[in-house]
């Protein structure tokens, strides 16, 4: 049985700055990937407009995030990071899609009801299609895996039910092409022209939450700016913040289980062992019985020797924009290289003739 080439395949979204959370539930698990996989990182910038129509800068939001994935290490000549509105086949696909997922399945998208509130009819059509352009991102480079936040899931799922339905619905045609693949799916062979990708969610990286709510995700459009480290924060802030962060009145446990209905020391105690690559056991074993005051700025001084070499590479780039931008199109062009195969191919799936 032939199978799927293996590749990753994750984007990031120009909008707001990126923090901590963004750093270690997405981008240093990509980084980490490389090693292993073929991989593709995306500036998802056509996504960009469904959350807001008109930007200030998305042109330079798109440069921080192409800035924080170089910066972070990502091996933008081994591997490949663009700005997906430069592959056209991003949009074209994601019509074939609109036309394959159904109305029932966009519905039940959580995303959607979340970020559109209570007056839904006022979303735009674009949030609500995000989804078919979220697998149509992943799809177009037929990628087999997707690092993404569990809050991702549901899309992925979507991603997965999207290929199922075309790979059924055009099985014949896809046969006649010649380009499919013998895969099973549960116990069920299939002949598959789009692979079942598998989200990549756990790893070390940990959720991370907001320092003023250990209940809710550390988050860009949280209106505290205390709640989050920002990747570009100077080293004033990340102690400050780091400070100020919420804490219960009682010290730190010596075992894991002391951790349990403590949201805010468990993701401080997450934070410092994420960011030291340690579990959460270990960091007890050395803070077990001490005070949030003596682990506060043990705390803030990790995670500065680890961001600040990424800050001060990403200040850099960003003072060199023309250089983003020959990343970003060199990037595009193996990308679009890539992209064309797949789009030449469901052309001749679907009917369209070229
Ligand atoms: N929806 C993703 C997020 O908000 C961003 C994204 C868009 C993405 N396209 C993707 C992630 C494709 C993985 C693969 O995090």
């Amino acid at each position: 049985m032939n199978e799927f080439k293996p590749l990753v395949f994750s984007g990031v979204q120009p909008t707001g700055n990126l923090h901590l959370g963004n750093y270690l539930g997405a981008i240093r698990k990509f980084v980490a990937l490389q090693e292993s996989h073929d991989c593709i990182y995306c500036v998802v910038d056509m996504h960009a407009l469904t959350a807001q129509l008109v930007h200030d800068d998305l042109k330079e939001q798109t440069r921080s995030i192409a800035a924080a994935y170089i910066a972070a290490g990502i091996d933008a000549k081994k591997h490949i990071v663009f700005n997906q509105s430069q592959v056209s086949g991003h949009a074209e696909l994601a019509w074939v899609f609109n036309c394959v997922a159904r109305i029932g399945w966009m519905n039940r998208m959580t995303q959607f009801k979340d970020k559109a509130g209570k007056d839904a009819e006022k979303a735009s059509l674009g949030l609500y299609a995000y989804p078919s352009l979220m697998a149509s991102d992943i799809l177009l480079y037929r990628a087999t895996h997707v690092p993404v936040g569990d809050d991702q899931k549901q899309h992925l799922e979507l991603t997965r039910d999207i290929a199922q339905k075309f790979n059924l619905d055009f099985a014949e045609k896809i046969r006649a092409v010649g380009k499919g693949v013998d895969i099973k799916v549960g116990d069920e062979p299939v002949h598959a022209y789009f692979p079942m990708v598998e989200p990549l969610i756990d790893g070390p990286a940990p959720r991370v939450m907001s320092l003023r709510d250990g209940t809710k995700k550390m988050s860009k459009s949280d209106p505290s700016d205390l709640s989050r480290i920002n990747l570009m924060d100077d080293e004033d802030s990340i102690a400050k913040k780091v400070k100020k962060a919420k804490t219960d009145p009682d010290g730190l446990p010596s075992e894991v289980a002391g951790l349990a209905g403590r949201p805010e020391a468990d993701n401080l105690v997450g934070i410092y062992a994420a960011l030291s690559d340690k579990t959460k056991a270990d960091i007890l074993k050395e803070f077990g019985g001490q005070q949030f005051s003596a682990f506060k700025p043990a705390l803030s001084e990790l995670a500065l020797t680890v961001l600040s070499p990424i800050t001060s590479e990403m200040r850099r780039l960003m003072n060199d924009p023309g250089y983003i931008d020959d990343v970003l199109r060199d990037g595009a062009s193996r990308a679009r290289a890539r992209a064309d195969v797949t789009m030449r191919e469901v052309r001749d799936i679907v009917g369209f003739l070229y």
